[in-house]
């Protein structure tokens, strides 16, 4: 009932031509998956895949957008200038921004509600720190990331939720996959109990960190997990193909 969904994350990596040849030889291999693939592309190479992807299977995304419509907010990029490229997917509230760049649970309240007004679909990203899960604190920390993150939103099954914990993002460390089962079981515990069942059984959430060819079928095998956040091995066209094609 859930489609699977693979997504890579490129953060800050490849120019635009990079980025071009690396859709154009990802292309024939994952042509035949049969879950959602999608590339998170840093806004400098969104024109470029953008005329890539054409006449593919493989969806192209942001990994940020601004909650105004327009305006005085230098470096920033709106959901129209997404949506003007062909974006179908933005990335909000990665650890990463949440770390560095000031992002807090209403900062991604707001971007999510404005990618979902413009007809966007956001990848809501939630995840404990090694503190956090060691103090016994990564139930608190996801169920307010997601009750305050998704606050107001009508329809959860517009977006993607992607649990990423962030001491496996990048570490080569990753979640057992019953770990990563059970804690997502339990986000969509919460949302069940804060919005509705209905969307709780509906919604898409990804597991993200460390996810790779050689760990990704057994993860998706887990009954919870509806797909992938995929950073370093998304870099590779034969790396993130293998991940897109995890149950051949
Ligand atoms: P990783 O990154 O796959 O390199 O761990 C995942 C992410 O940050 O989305």
């Amino acid at each position: 009932m859930r489609k699977p969904i693979i997504a890579g994350n490129w953060k800050m990596n490849k120019t635009p031509a990079e980025g071009a040849a690396l859709v154009n030889e990802l292309k024939p291999l994952v042509q035949d998956a049969e879950c959602d693939v999608v590339v998170c592309v840093p806004a400098t190479d969104i024109y470029a895949v953008s005329e890539a992807v054409k006449g593919s299977n493989i969806h192209l995304g942001a990994q940020n957008v601004h909650f105004a419509e327009s305006g005085a907010y230098t470096g920033e990029i709106s959901a129209d200038m997404l949506l003007a490229l062909g974006v179908e997917y933005v990335i909000i509230g990665h650890s990463e921004r949440r770390q560095y760049f000031g992002e807090t649970d209403e900062t991604v309240n707001k971007r999510t509600l404005t990618a979902l007004n413009k007809g966007l679909i956001p990848i809501v990203c939630i995840g404990e720190t090694l503190e956090e899960r060691e103090t016994g604190k990564t139930e608190e920390v996801l169920r307010r990331q997601t009750v305050e993150g998704l606050k107001g939103v009508e329809d959860l099954t517009k977006l993607v939720i992607a649990y990423e914990p962030v001491w496996a993002i990048g570490t080569g460390r990753t979640a057992t996959s019953e770990q990563a089962n059970e804690t997502i079981g339990f986000i969509r515990k919460v949302i069940a109990e804060t919005f509705c069942p209905k969307c709780a059984a509906a919604v898409r959430i990804q597991y993200g960190g460390s996810m790779k060819g050689s760990n990704a079928k057994e993860l998706m095998a887990q009954e919870e997990i509806d797909g992938g956040l995929i950073g370093g091995a998304s870099l590779k066209a034969p790396d993130f193909a293998q991940v897109v094609n995890y149950n051949k």
